[in-house]
Order: C-alpha cells, then sequence, then structure tokens
C-alpha cells in the first residue's frame, strides 16, 4: 500500500484548525435508515471514509440507489448524497456477498437489518473483522427466530430470510451494534422488540428513528413495532467527537497549542472523551452550542493547560461513551502527571485490535509505564517518551493515538500500517501536518 509507512517528528507548538470528517457512527445509521425510508433522503456532510462507504456499497448490493452530487456542496465543500428509499420492502436480494471490509457497525446493523428480510444474504469482511465476535449478534437475531450461519462464531455470515417474532432482550454487553442490530431486526419482526440497556450506550439509532425509550428501575428500554415507517428526509451530520479526540489530546500534550475543531458532534452518549480530559485537567472551550438533526453539536477550542496534565481513573458507566477514545486516552495519561487507571474496558480486546494490548505495546516501546489489565491499563505517566518503530497492526485508531504520541516523543517515531487511518479519518495525516508544520513524513 503506498504511504504506508509515516514518520512524526516531534513539534512542540501546535495551531490551526483541523478539519475533521463527518461522524462515522452517524453515518452508517442515515445511510442504512434513508435507504430504507419512504422516498428521497438528502445526507449533508457523509464521511468519506472507508468504513461508511462499505456500508454505502452493501446497500446499493441490495438494490438501493445512492448519488453523490458535487452540485449540491455544504458550506465547506463536502457533497450531498442523495438516496432512493424504498421502504424496508424496497430491498431486493443482493447478487453476490456484501463486503462490509474493516466495518463492524456495517457488519453487525445490516445482519438485524437483513435478518427478517425474504431472502438470503452473506456478509463478508476483511481479516480483522473476520476474527471478531458475531455470535453477540448471531443469539439476540436466532431468539427471534433468524437463521444466521457463522463459522465459529465468526463471519462471513449467511442470513437466510426468516419470519421473526419480537423479543425482549437485555444486553449482555454495552454495545449499540448490537443493540442496534436488535432494533433493526424488530423493524420486521411480530408485534414489540424491546431492548434493555443496563448501562446506556451511544443513541444515534433511536434519536434517528425516534424508538420509544423508557426509563425502567434505571435501565433504558428501548422499543420498535413492526412496521415503524421510516419517513424520507434530511441528514445533517455532526464532524466526529472520536476524530477530534486526537486533536483534543494533542492540544492538551503540547507546550503551547491553540486549535479550533468545527461542529463537532456532542452527543452526551459520546462526549466522554471530553469528561475525562477536563478532570485530567485540559483546557477546553465548547463554542455556539447547536443541534442539527438530532443530534447536539458544537465548536471546540483546546489550548495546552498551563500546569499539565494529571492522572485520573476512567471506568464505569462513562466507558462506553469513550470507548474508542481510549488509546489516545492513554496518550494522554502517558503525558500526564501520576498514575491513570482504565478499568471496565475489556470491549476494547475485540476491536479492531486488541486496543489494549496494542497500546500497552507502542506507549512501552516509547518509554511509558505501563501495566496491562484483563479489563484496561494502568500508566504511571511523566516519563519523557521517545521515538520507535510502531506497528498499527492496520488499526485506525492506533495508528492515530501513536502519531499524537510522536507529536511529543525524543526522535523520529515510524508508523507502519498508517494507511489505516483512511478507516474513520482520509485525511488524517495532513491535517495533523496542518497544526504541526514539519511533523509528517509521507
Ligand atoms: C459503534 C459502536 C461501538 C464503537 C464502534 C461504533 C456504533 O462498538 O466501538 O466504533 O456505531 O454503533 P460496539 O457496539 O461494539 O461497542
Amino acid at each position: 500500500m503506498a504511504h504506508d509507512v509515516v514518520t512524526v517528528h516531534p513539534v512542540a507548538a501546535l495551531a490551526g484548525s483541523p478539519q475533521l470528517p463527518a461522524d462515522k457512527s452517524i453515518s452508517h445509521r442515515a445511510a442504512i435508515f434513508a435507504a430504507i425510508g419512504q422516498g428521497e433522503s438528502e445526507i449533508v456532510g457523509f464521511s468519506d471514509a472507508a468504513d461508511p462507504h462499505s456500508t454505502l456499497a452493501c446497500l446499493r448490493g441490495l438494490g438501493v440507489e445512492i448519488e453523490e452530487r458535487q452540485d449540491v456542496l455544504e458550506e465547506d465543500g463536502t457533497p450531498s448524497l442523495f438516496v432512493s428509499g424504498r421502504g424496508l420492502d424496497g430491498l431486493t436480494a443482493p447478487t453476490a456477498p456484501l463486503d462490509c471490509g474493516n466495518s463492524g457497525t456495517t457488519m453487525r446493523l445490516l445482519a438485524g437489518l437483513l435478518a427478517g428480510r425474504p431472502f438470503d444474504s452473506t456478509l463478508v469482511g476483511d481479516a480483522s473483522l473476520s476474527s471478531r465476535p458475531m455470535a453477540r449478534i448471531a443469539n439476540p437475531l436466532r431468539e427471534m427466530g433468524a437463521r444466521v450461519e457463522m463459522t465459529d462464531g465468526h463471519a462471513p455470515l449467511t442470513v437466510r430470510g426468516a419470519d421473526l417474532e419480537g423479543v425482549t432482550y437485555r444486553l449482555p454487553m454495552a454495545s449499540a451494534q448490537v443493540k442496534s442490530a436488535v432494533l433493526l431486526a424488530g423493524l420486521s419482526a411480530n408485534g414489540t422488540t424491546t431492548v434493555v440497556e443496563p448501562i446506556p450506550t451511544r443513541d444515534h439509532t433511536e434519536r434517528m428513528l425516534q424508538f420509544d425509550v423508557l426509563e425502567v428501575g434505571g435501565e433504558r428500554n428501548i422499543s420498535v413495532e413492526r412496521g415503524h415507517k421510516i419517513p424520507a428526509r434530511q441528514f445533517v451530520i455532526p464532524r466526529d467527537v472520536s476524530a477530534a479526540a486526537f486533536f483534543l489530546v494533542a492540544g492538551s500534550i503540547a507546550e503551547s497549542a491553540i486549535i479550533d475543531l468545527r461542529s463537532v458532534g456532542l452527543n452526551p452518549t459520546r462526549s466522554g472523551v471530553l469528561d475525562v480530559l477536563r478532570a485530567m485537567g485540559a483546557n477546553l472551550r465548547v463554542l455556539d452550542e447547536r443541534e442539527r438533526s438530532g443530534e447536539p453539536l458544537a465548536d471546540l477550542r483546546v489550548e495546552a493547560p498551563e500546569n499539565g496534565l494529571h492522572g485520573v481513573e476512567i471506568g464505569g458507566a462513562i466507558v462506553p461513551n469513550l470507548i474508542d477514545e481510549i488509546p489516545v486516552l492513554a496518550v494522554a495519561a502517558a503525558f500526564a502527571k501520576g498514575r491513570t487507571i482504565i478499568r471496565d474496558a475489556q470491549e476494547l480486546r475485540v476491536k479492531e485490535t486488541d486496543r489494549i494490548e496494542a497500546t500497552a505495546a507502542f506507549l512501552r516501546d516509547m518509554g511509558a509505564d505501563v501495566e496491562e489489565r484483563p479489563d484496561g491499563l494502568v500508566i504511571e505517566g511523566g516519563r519523557p517518551l521517545k521515538g520507535v518503530e510502531v506497528d498499527s497492526r492496520h488499526d485506525h485508531r492506533i495508528a492515530m493515538a501513536a502519531a499524537v504520541a510522536g507529536l511529543m516523543a525524543d526522535g523520529p517515531t515510524q508508523i507502519h500500517g498508517a494507511s489505516a487511518a483512511a478507516v474513520s479519518f482520509p485525511t488524517f495525516w495532513n491535517e495533523l501536518e496542518s497544526v504541526a508544520a514539519g511533523s509528517v513524513d509521507h
């Protein structure tokens, strides 16, 4: 792959206004719900990253027409996507396997969507996705009557059309993908389907589809009825807070920094990274809070904190709200004074890579004091880090987290598998260079 090794050089002072990609989680959902909506929907500012494009490719394989129109531009030049929704019944049998690439959200949400359709579909993915657990969706879908075939709990998945019955399913792990898969299957299931969520996870699905949500004994109960109609509409996608996190941490560990981030999605089920950075002493400002398409967003400014960061404990209910940001929060912890303990994050072990192990490995190679635990990390911050060779293992968030560490390390950091950033943030290396001139060699 071209440019698969990027060298990051240290830069002490950061300044600028990097352009972030559109929110990945919201992009997937907007595309899927537009595809099964009644009529043409417009998605303004759809992500140009690889994962949401895997969802588009699969939807096209199900007969959905999707057009990118260059003539209809958002203020900053992002083309709009027009999706011709033909209702749930308008989806047609695919003539080839649906390729989900590296995207767990694509595979798990589509498995739910397709479980109650009257045709067979096969979902395939790359090597990483083919090693991730799929029993977590097959189990509830089978409870509903779905016919799901897989090998040893892994993709390829074959979903054979079946009549589904509504169920009440209590999530055994905090996973928005599993929640969304069951709710999407519920659109085709007899009666009512309810997902009980003991620990809240990202709620984009319920917001977008306006599903009923009840608080029962401190747990969220989300219900959908068969035939719930999805009107055609315009979706405006905020910028991805998970992409913002790399710059929030970079600005917080730099010697000096002023970084502005525009139109960042600040859904409270996603914005735990801001709370933790603030608790660590970061200097963050949230400006011009507003709402678009039912999702809160704002502009952010991060400046280097005068007294640096200090260690914190991260665990419990906040973990699902920052699960994807833990690798880069661990980088912040390595530069913070004192100890940071990250617990209750065992889900990180089944992401694109085992992110607990991968994060501990690159930080340790750089000279950090890191202890790996089954459900997290303990980091004694404050040791100087040195530039080394880092293997991203083709995990986008590991590549980008290591780059942020490299900005403040002593000497160059070579990141192998750097092109993986395109999975969620195709312009990451250019945007990093834009706030840290001279930092990126590729
Ligand atoms: C996502 C949910 C999370 C997250 C992933 C995107 C989603 O995964 O890590 O990047 O869009 O629903 P889990 O549902 O497996 O926790």
